[in-house]
């Protein structure tokens, strides 16, 4: 019987990989998605079959992942408890995807992971994996062996002839994607600790950013971005310009505690770069182009879209009536936002839509043709009536 899984080359799966074969009898096929973590895949697929895995597949999905993740939740401006931009949640759901497809194509009866058993990944694999084919058994060896530890996974690796990266021991949990990079324990793991700015993987700190701003001009169609500084690029481009861009002015590092689903707190350290910039440059074009009651109603979906992607509820039909109403929204959102960045902080300094509602004919303290101030007058008097009505109550009842 065969087992997919899914398989980074670091030393927690290749102890799956062998402790699978040992425990089960599985034949076990090692799948690693790319979706732009930026390592050298080949040597990961090389390393998957030398540690006894019978088939390696490498999938490169960073496209999709940008166009049909990143993009719809950009659109959908859904922030995680108003800082997290999401980077490895919305991850999660595709690399499970493709596991599900290769399962199916090779008769595999079982998908396993390597996310421990207090986390959101595992909730995040597993809830993809029961909505897109409920006859697929998980493991999730971090739930069920005894290893406890590095020390222990290191043990096992000698034991089993696998491999131990020789890298020096990295104290930090990491997830790395196009979009975001992750760091997560350590020394991060106690609230106090100020987190060392030398951990930064995507950019410098903001502190030894330029002394000059940089200025940037993006373009949006229909909510999604397609030029930056009026160079047209693919998205994959687009993110990777937009991360050097972001990372050079030390844009898009956030340190949070945030709520996991499963119950507990936790802190990390983020960096999003380019995400930022988007996130940024989206809200401010949206500013112009929306009128006051959707913008409102929105940020309430905003609010629960964010809170599906987190909880791993990416195959939902909630999910996909949210993502109907927010396309319907961005039919406008074309246009262009300029932002400054500097040391750390990125800012839209400038707008302009042809949809724009903003007009300054309107909004001007001169004459006008669609405004009337001596209808301000009525209209105040009517929607002040509840006002009006209470207080002659009160007036009344005050004067015995
Ligand atoms: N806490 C973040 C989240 O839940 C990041 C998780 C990082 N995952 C990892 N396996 N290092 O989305
Ligand atoms: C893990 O526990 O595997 C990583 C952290 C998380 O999933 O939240």
């Amino acid at each position: 019987q065969k087992v997919v899984l899914a398989y980074s080359g670091g030393l927690d799966t290749s102890v799956i990989l062998k402790w699978l074969e040992e425990h089960y009898g599985y034949e076990v096929i090692a799948v690693c998605v790319d979706v732009g973590q930026e390592e050298d895949l080949v040597a990961v697929e090389k390393k998957a079959l030398s540690t006894g895995a019978s088939k390696a597949y490498v999938v490169d999905v960073t496209k999709e992942f940008i166009t049909d993740y990143v993009f719809p939740t950009l659109k959908a401006g859904a922030v995680y408890e108003d800082d997290y931009l999401l980077g490895t949640s919305f991850a999660r759901p595709l690399i499970a995807k493709k596991l599900v497809e290769i399962a199916e194509k090779e008769g595999a009866v079982a998908i396993a992971h390597g996310a421990t058993g207090k986390g959101n990944d595992q909730v995040r694999f597993e809830a993809t994996i029961k909505a897109l084919n409920p006859f697929l058994k998980v493991i999730a060896p971090w739930r069920i062996w005894d290893l406890k530890s590095r020390e222990d996974c290191i043990d096992y690796a000698t034991k089993h002839g696998i491999p131990i990266p020789v890298t020096k021991k990295d104290p930090y949990s990491r997830d790395r994607n196009i979009w975001h990079l992750s760091h997560e324990g350590g020394n991060l793991e106690s609230p106090w600790n100020e987190h060392d700015s030398s951990i930064y993987m995507m950019g410098v700190a903001p502190d030894k950013a330029p002394d000059t701003p940089a200025y940037v001009e993006i373009e949006f169609e229909k909510g999604i971005p397609t030029s930056v500084n009026g160079i047209a690029y693919d998205p994959v481009e687009m993110i990777h310009t937009l991360n050097k861009i972001g990372g050079a002015h030390g844009v898009g590092i956030i340190d949070i505690v945030e709520n996991r689903l499963v119950g507990m707190k936790s802190r990390g350290v983020y960096e999003t770069p380019g995400g930022t910039i988007l996130y940024e440059a989206h809200k401010s074009l949206e500013k112009l182009t929306l009128d006051r009651s959707t913008m409102s109603f929105k940020k309430t979906v905003s609010e629960k879209y964010a809170q599906l992607v987190y909880d791993g509820l990416w195959f939902t039909p909630l999910k996909d009536a949210l993502d109907q109403f927010v396309n319907s929204t961005q039919e406008y959102v074309t246009g262009k936002v300029r932002l400054k960045l500097y040391k750390g902080t990125c800012k839209a300094v400038a707008t302009a839509s042809p949809y724009s509602l903003y007009n300054e004919e309107f909004v001007t303290f001169g004459e006008d043709h669609v405004y009337n101030q001596k209808d301000a007058e009525g209209f105040i008097n009517l929607f002040a009536l509840p006002l009006t009505i209470r207080s002659l109550m009160k007036f009344e009842n005050e004067k015995e």
